[in-house]
């Protein structure tokens, strides 16, 4: 018997010892059964090896010594199949035996809420609304005449011109109606005044449109407007409600300044400053007592009743509140953004 021959079945020997020894009962993961396969089979394996000795064998030997070795491997497959097998079952027993924890956390789902403006607009409403004003709802896109021509704008205005607003023409029963995507809440003035006699106290707010673009400035943005008309109405009422809304608003003390300035609407007319103790100026809005040429367009008497009127940004007050440094964000919808408030 050549030496080959001797090393190669005393090989195939020991690899069968090996194999009914257990060598795969031992694996408890399947990590590391396939290390125990690989020590058999792998590049490094003892079979492998053993292998390469079948080229020294005499040339009738090699044929039945292949056999030989063909049937090992196919025994170490099925024993390696057999416990694969088994590891399955036995985890799968495992989890099917373990206790249901019903105390375990479940599976978050996260809540929609609402978006910053919205909850702002909220809080600027409840605190008009505790103040007496009725609060009320209007579109976004209205008539060339509700948002300029009855609000006392004349026709040429540059407010009017296609560089600042949205138009949406179309024609209504055969005339030609202007219709635009409202560039102030004001047009909230004309709506309610027209359809009901004073007195009346009306807050309302929602989105506006100007073709204005930068950080600070959005094409879509918020206000609240706000008017009172009853007799006897005075700047100082005008003043006091800011003065309420603001200290309320802000939770404290703050100075309220007006600031002369022009609105077509108004008469006399002013920008709103507010100041909180410590703080620097910031303008949040405009106001002013409300023109009488605006009461007549609305049928109102203006020798009989008096209003005033004011309009703010919304955005700019989230902003503030919120920290936000650039309006955008607001109007981008990333979640990772709108969550983090
Ligand atoms: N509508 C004005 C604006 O958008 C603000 C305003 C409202 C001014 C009411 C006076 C009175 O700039």
């Amino acid at each position: 018997m050549s030496d080959a021959l001797t090393r190669f079945d005393e090989g195939l020997q020991l690899i069968l010892a090996e194999l009914e020894r257990g060598a795969f009962q031992a694996a408890t993961t399947e990590q590391e059964l396939r290390e125990a396969n690989a020590r058999f089979v792998g590049a490094q394996g003892s079979l492998t090896q053993l292998m390469k000795l079948m080229r020294e064998l005499p040339g009738d030997a090699r044929r039945p010594k292949g056999q030989a070795a063909n049937e090992v491997r196919a025994r170490i497959e099925q024993a390696f199949q057999g416990r694969l097998a088994s590891l399955e079952a036995e985890a799968l027993a495992r989890d099917l035996a373990a206790p249901f924890d019903v105390t375990l956390p479940g599976r978050g789902v996260t809540p929609g809420r609402l978006h910053p403006i919205t909850r702002v607009k909220h809080e600027l409403l409840e605190i008009f609304e505790s103040l007496g004003f009725e609060v009320v709802d209007g579109p976004e896109i209205d008539l060339h005449e509700n948002c300029f021509d009855r609000l006392g704008f004349p026709p040429d205005h540059p407010a009017t011109d296609m560089q600042d607003t949205f138009f949406v023409t179309h024609r209504d029963r055969g005339d030609d109606v202007t219709t635009l995507l409202r560039t102030h809440t004001s047009t909230m003035q004309i709506r309610e005044m027209s359809r009901r006699p004073p007195p009346l106290a009306v807050v309302s707010a929602g989105a506006v449109y100007r073709r204005d673009d930068d950080a600070t400035h959005s094409p879509m943005f918020h206000q609240i407007e706000g008017f009172l008309v009853d007799e006897r109405v005075t700047m100082a009422d005008l003043k006091g409600v800011l003065q309420r809304f603001l200290e309320r608003l802000y939770g404290g003390e703050v100075e309220v300044r007006l600031r002369p300035s022009y609105f077509p609407f108004v008469e006399p007319g002013a920008e709103i400053d507010a100041r909180r103790p410590g703080g620097s100026w910031m303008e949040i809005g405009g106001c002013g007592m409300i023109h009488p040429v605006v009461f007549e367009h609305v049928g109102y008497d203006p020798s009989q009743v008096s209003g005033f009127a004011f309009g703010m940004g919304i955005d700019r007050m989230a902003m503030v509140k919120f920290g936000v440094p650039n309006i955008k964000l607001l109007f981008e919808n990333d979640v990772r953004f709108l969550g983090s408030f």
